[in-house]
């Protein structure tokens, strides 16, 4: 299924790496941004990227300076390692760029609130794509959630997937996603999904308390996520050392609400206390960053400042929530030693 927006916006992005070629897709797909300029550390791989997309009439830098004082850019699509968000995205504002920067936004929560501050100060936008909270399948689970909330008693939420870089990690190489340098680990990465289903489903948790299966050099590659709610809790596993088929699990006294998976759902049903499971019917866009870019490009067209503040304070939580879950294990960023 294809959804469409309506004005295109001039987009700049740094990183290279496939995830950015999908937002690029979802941008041009749905008529909502419009490739313009690309950011790289090296020139050839910034030209394989606008070849692999088949484009042309594209601007390069090599340089970050040269590339946010360009004007062929209004907003920036920033998929770098985590460690690099905070820097590019302070410059790109400085800059008076609109920033979409990939989850999480920052390595610390200090990091988060100087972006916000400057973002307020310079009048522009800092959009945290949280991809799959803007798919319409996530909006049928919300709808659920806040049709079924008097009967809400918890959930479990999993999202573990064995990652393809965690071959090089054994194989004695340091991919950045398994580095406190880069701000990595499964709670950085996969876990953010699962923390913004909490949040956007249910709130603010009182009490957060993470358990990490730690890997050799101090980032964890694995753990659970316990959110204590006034009246209810919600356990997270979240890993990228393993693959899990467990699904995520939304209890509502004898129902239960079951998605297929925490971080990219494709599937909702619902099961009653005879074991009977009834499936939702749903949509899901062939590009998951689909719904997202439609979204962020609406919000910056129209100047929906109301709705960017919702998202903004989803984008807080989770990131203090994060940096909470972080400090109950002991788990210390590279970044936190900056200050
Ligand atoms: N929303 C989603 O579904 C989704 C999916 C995957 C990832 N992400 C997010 O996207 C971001 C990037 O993740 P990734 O796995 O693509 O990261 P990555 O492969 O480690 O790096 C992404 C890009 O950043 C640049 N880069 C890599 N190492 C660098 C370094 N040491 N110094 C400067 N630049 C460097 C590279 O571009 P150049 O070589 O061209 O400079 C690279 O293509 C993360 O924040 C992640 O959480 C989101």
């Amino acid at each position: 299924m294809k959804i469409r927006g309506d004005l295109m916006i001039n987009l700049g992005i740094i990183g290279t790496n496939w995830i950015t070629k999908q937002f690029v897709n979802a941008g041009e797909e749905t008529d909502s941004f419009k490739l313009a300029h690309v950011y790289s550390r090296t020139e050839s791989k910034a030209q394989s990227f606008i070849d692999d997309l088949s484009k042309s009439n594209i601007s390069i830098s090599t340089d970050l300076e040269q590339f946010f004082s360009s004007n062929d850019f209004d907003a920036v699509y920033i998929a770098s390692p985590n460690r690099l968000h905070f820097k590019q995205a302070k410059m790109a504002i400085e800059h008076g760029k609109n920033v979409i920067l990939e989850k999480p936004s920052a390595s610390n929560i200090r990091e988060f609130t100087i972006l916000d501050q400057l973002a307020h100060q310079k009048g522009v936008y800092m959009i945290e794509a949280a991809r799959h909270i803007h798919e319409p399948i996530f909006k049928k689970v919300q709808e659920y959630v806040d049709n079924n909330r008097e009967q809400l008693t918890g959930a479990t939420i999993s999202y573990m997937k064995y990652s393809s870089k965690f071959d090089d990690f054994l194989a004695g190489k340091k991919p950045n996603v398994f580095t406190t340098d880069f701000s990595g680990g499964a709670l950085y990465d996969l876990g953010v999904y699962t923390v913004y289903d909490a949040v956007v489903l249910f709130g603010q948790p009182e009490e957060v308390k993470y358990q990490p299966e730690f890997l050799e050099d101090g980032i964890d590659g694995s753990g659970s996520l316990t959110l204590k709610y006034k009246d209810f809790d919600v356990n997270i596993i979240v890993g990228k050392t393993k693959n899990s088929y467990l699904p995520t699990e939304i209890y509502f006294g004898k129902k239960t609400l079951l998605l297929d998976n925490g971080g990219d759902i494709t599937k909702v049903s619902e099961a009653d206390d005879k074991k009977e499971i009834k499936e939702i019917p749903t949509t899901k866009s062939d590009n998951p960053m689909d719904s997202e870019a439609i979204e962020f490009a609406r919000i910056i067209n129209e100047n929906d400042k109301a709705a960017y503040d919702k998202l903004f304070e989803y984008a807080r939580k989770v990131n203090r929530i994060l940096e909470q879950a972080r400090m109950s294990a002991g788990l210390v960023f590279e970044a936190d030693k900056e200050y």
